[in-house]
């Protein structure tokens, strides 16, 4: 198999001669710039954008990533002698413009561990003085490591079939104001959007547990607002309960308290609360069958500079590896920054099981995803009726569509708000318009007047 090692046990410590070697400090590029590299099919493979420090060799700076980011150091190490460092040793193996390709044999990696896959990958070469900057633009995780992931809890047939709700976007939106309201009134905003025709509210990213609306009253009340929509409308409804929390234990606390109020759905701010936390809360949601919403907050950090960072497709990826049902991806159309392509991409990602590469789009690698669930891709930030007929060419029926302040700003309040947005949706996904839907629904019609004039466009 191409790139497959011979595996040489180490002689034994004992017998080996005082460690006179090849000492000194050589070129990165000559252990780990291998350009006749023909990629395992089991090794991981990243597509880094470098932008060296004046003055270095691009070469040198992509083998100086590779090295740092495996097995090497700045010099030669005499205990290199000890191991298999052409078993173990990331390479460089292609260059095309300002990319470099890399592939890291899979046994430098823990099974199941976003956690490791980031102390190694995008561990410490960020912050390497040969590069002014650096972007991890793709990754591709071998089928092989796949597997070893528990990926998302329901994927999106299933989470269709639990609500009973199918040829459309599901609908939901976040409570607003996003922070102050205390659980009762809350629980009634809740409860208006739901009857007015949401199929789910949420509690926004910094929605944790603060001292106006502590966790668990928020759970109790929310909960019963979600059960008296069921009863008069007839529909399965939810809402998604952060259980973000300061540690992990608090999360599990809040998690199980969910499940025991009938809850259908918990909430995960992944990156806030780190990737180890995360997958607890997941492996926690399967025991007991919830499903897992994804807020993305603090992306930006990491993925919005064209030349450092992170892309947002690498975050994805990660996030259906360690589980989660819906993941917020943007929405193009509405108040936060995001490209239209790179964002259908990314749907792309979390829905299908192959994908295959176009670099035109930052997809750099074939990515196969080994029969692993589904993930609803979730459009928010600053959408109302107006964008639908957008969203819709962008993301199809297979999205969530959040509509906060596209709720409660309606002139009729959140139930009025949600109603026209179900209308709107509903008539956009069987091939109408916004003024055909309009002619019937009163609520839509007011929507429409009000927003008529906002775009977010620069
Ligand atoms: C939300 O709570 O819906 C968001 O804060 C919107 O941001 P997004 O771009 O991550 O969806
Ligand atoms: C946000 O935090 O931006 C949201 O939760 C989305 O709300 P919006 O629909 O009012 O923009
Ligand atoms: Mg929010």
């Amino acid at each position: 198999m191409p790139g497959t090692q011979t595996v040489k046990r180490p002689r034994p410590i004992e017998s080996m001669a005082a460690p006179r070697f090849a000492a000194g400090v050589r070129p990165y590029r000559e252990a780990y710039w291998d350009p006749g590299y023909e990629p395992n099919p089991t090794d991981i493979l990243c597509a880094f954008r470098i932008q060296p420090k004046p003055g270095v060799d691009f070469v040198e700076a992509a083998a100086a990533i590779a090295a740092e980011s495996s097995t090497g150091t700045w010099t030669e190490v005499w205990s290199n002698a000890l191991t298999e460092i052409e078993r173990y040793k990331a390479r460089c193996y292609r260059i095309e413009g300002d990319i470099a390709y890399i592939a890291y044999p899979i046994d430098l990696f823990e099974e199941g561990s976003i956690v490791n896959i980031m102390s190694s990958v995008v561990g410490n070469v960020f912050g390497f003085k040969a590069v002014a900057a650096l972007k991890l633009e793709d990754m591709r995780i071998p089928y092989a490591l796949v597997k070893t992931f528990p990926g998302p809890t329901t994927g999106i047939e299933n989470e269709r079939a639990r609500l009973n709700k199918y040829g459309r976007p599901l609908l939901g939106g976040t409570v607003k104001p996003k922070l102050g309201l205390s659980p009762r009134p809350y629980a009634k905003v809740v409860y208006e959007c739901l009857v007015g025709g949401l199929d789910t509210t949420k509690d926004d990213e910094n929605m944790n547990s603060q001292p106006f609306n502590r966790w668990r009253d928020r759970f109790l009340f929310v909960m019963e607002a979600v059960r008296k929509a069921e009863a008069e409308t007839g529909e399965a409804k939810g809402h998604w309960l952060n259980v973000t929390a300061p540690t992990t234990e608090d999360a599990l606390e809040r998690t199980e308290y969910a499940a025991q109020l009938g809850s259908r759905y918990i909430m995960s701010d992944y990156l806030t609360m780190g990737f180890a936390a995360h997958q607890s809360v997941v492996n926690r949601a399967v025991k007991l069958g919830l499903m897992v919403h994804v807020h993305r907050a603090m992306h930006a950090v990491i993925d919005r500079q064209k030349h450092h960072g992170i892309s947002f497709l690498v975050l994805a990826k990660w996030l259906r590896l360690a589980g989660g049902d819906h993941l917020h991806t943007g929405t193009v159309v509405g108040k936060l920054e995001g490209d239209r392509a790179a964002t259908m991409a990314i749907a792309d990602m979390l829905r299908k099981d192959v994908v295959p590469a176009n670099p035109s789009v930052g997809l750099y690698f074939d990515q196969e995803w080994a029969s692993l669930k589904t993930v609803f891709p979730v459009a928010s930030g600053g959408i109302h009726v107006h964008h639908i007929p957008a969203l819709y060419a962008i993301y199809g029926n297979d999205a969530f569509w959040l509509f906060g302040g596209g709720t409660h700003g309606h002139p009729g309040g959140s139930r009025a708000g949600a109603r026209a947005n179900r209308v709107a949706t509903e008539a956009i996904a069987q091939g109408l318009t916004l003024e055909q839907a309009a002619k019937d629904c009163p609520e839509l019609r007011e929507a429409m007047e009000l927003w008529k004039d906002i775009s977010f466009e620069d």
